[in-house]
């Protein structure tokens, strides 16, 4: 059996599928181009070639989209009739717990790949994705400094492998070792999104204005350009617009680079598009049409496939007024809630308490709004996402306080905000409006 790029045996003996195989996985490390497009080539030339068919499978899985649910299985189901190795049959059962919604299972199979495979860089993503889309902050980082062992410098992927770790060391509050291997990664790999990505979380949870966005900005031509990962990026650096409260910066990159057309439908776009309005809503920011027109879009997707999507097409909803269509999302989760799967237990707990208080909070119901937010603030990482993405619970938990006047839960809120982000304009004006707000609570 030949070796892929990194030293793993594949099962292929076409020389050309091999090759295209080797084509892709680059792209997958850094997010580049179209890795879908060097699978299927590789596929023309071997359709009996089963890690390319099961890599095809999660990368489509994992998009957290429903509408590619059908080409998941097609995949899987070739793949199932292709000789697979060892290795290659448990990236197939982890793939296949994906597509039926067992997240975790999938999560710690792919894990478990990568411990015993540790130049595996497929399994290492899948896993790291698992991670994420699942809340497994320690794992986020110990399985990529684990395979940090198997990468010496010079090696093909080391940077991938240590951009992995600087974002899993930055989501466990490791920022100065995050920012190191993140800086490191991109010094390899200026083309590695997610490692550049890595260090903008250490500076967006610093509070880094100036730094993160002299980061994303010089390191920008590596990742602006044919990049499926860039519009998230350009959040980041919007996030810190905000931060800096520079509203009308955050607006424009929404408009040019986050969302520049309306009418797309790639899920994890949609999500920060949501999270930016949300959070320029917040700050009473005029947004036009924006809300409604994302709205529609998110509209056309299947609810109750992942509650953290469902949240943030209630947020594009909610933002744009439209409550009625926002409780037919919540029909949908409820729904889901004996679909099977660990997407079950994750609107449960975090999602359907958090779609109410955002739908509370668009009705003006302050109390409701703070209260349901509070109640899963310090388990919502079991919906997945990051601190950053998260982030806008506490953003629209102290929003809540302030304007129900909620002044000591306020000024609580507020004042852990300024303590991580003593140098944010943004923290300090919400510190100065908590401590304004009324005592309308304590009246009643
Ligand atoms: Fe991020």
């Amino acid at each position: 059996m030949p070796d892929d790029i990194y030293g793993c045996a594949v099962s292929t003996r076409s020389h050309e599928a091999l090759q295209h195989f080797n084509t892709a996985l680059p792209l997958i490390r850094t997010f580049h181009g179209d890795p879908i497009a060097p699978l299927d080539r590789s596929l023309e030339a071997d359709p009996q070639f089963g890690l390319a068919w099961i890599t095809r499978a999660i990368l489509l899985a994992q998009t957290t989209d429903r509408l590619y649910l059908d080409e998941v299985r097609r995949s899987l189901r070739a793949a199932e009739s292709c000789d697979l190795d060892t290795r290659e049959r448990a990236h197939f059962a982890a793939a296949l717990a994906w597509a039926q919604g067992r997240l975790h299972e999938s999560t710690t199979a792919f894990g478990r790949i990568a411990q015993e495979t540790p130049r595996d860089l497929l399994a290492l993503q899948n896993g790291h994705g698992g991670c994420f889309f699942t809340g497994r902050q320690f794992e986020l980082r110990d399985w990529p400094l684990q395979a940090m062992r198997a990468f010496t410098e010079g090696d093909e992927g080391r940077h991938a492998v240590l951009g992995m770790a600087a974002f899993g060391l930055e989501e466990c509050g490791d920022y100065a070792r995050a920012f190191d291997l993140g800086a490191e990664a991109v010094k390899l790999e200026q083309t590695d999104a997610w490692a550049v990505h890595a260090v903008a979380h250490v500076h967006e949870m610093r509070g880094d204005i100036g730094a993160g966005q002299a980061w994303l900005t010089a390191t920008s031509p590596g990742w602006a350009e044919d990049c499926g990962f860039a519009y998230h990026n350009w959040w980041h650096l919007a996030l810190l617009h905000i931060d800096a409260q520079d509203h009308d910066k955050a607006l424009a990159l929404y408009d040019q680079r986050i969302r520049p057309d309306a009418t797309t439908q790639i899920v994890l776009e949609m999500l920060d598009a949501s999270a930016l309005l949300w959070r320029l809503h917040l700050e009473g920011v005029e947004v036009g049409d924006r809300f409604s027109r994302l709205a529609d879009v998110w509209l056309q997707k299947t609810a109750g496939h992942y509650a953290f999507n469902d949240l943030h097409a209630v947020m594009a909803l909610a933002g744009a007024g439209r409550l009625k269509e926002a409780e037919t999302v919540r029909a949908s989760m409820r729904r889901s809630l004996d679909a099977g799967g660990d997407n079950e237990a994750m609107t449960a707990d975090v999602g359907l308490p958090l779609v109410d208080a955002f739908i509370a909070f668009a009705a003006g119901r302050n109390a409701d709004a703070l209260d349901l937010i509070l109640r899963v603030r310090g388990i919502a990482q079991r919906f997945g996402g990051s601190h950053a993405q998260r982030d806008v619970l506490s953003l629209t938990a102290v929003t809540a306080a302030i304007r129900g006047g909620f002044r000591a839960t306020a000024e609580a809120l507020a004042a852990e905000r300024l303590t991580h982000k003593p140098q944010s304009p943004w923290a300090q004006r919400l510190w100065r409006e908590a401590g304004r707000s009324g005592v309308a609570q304590a009246a009643e």
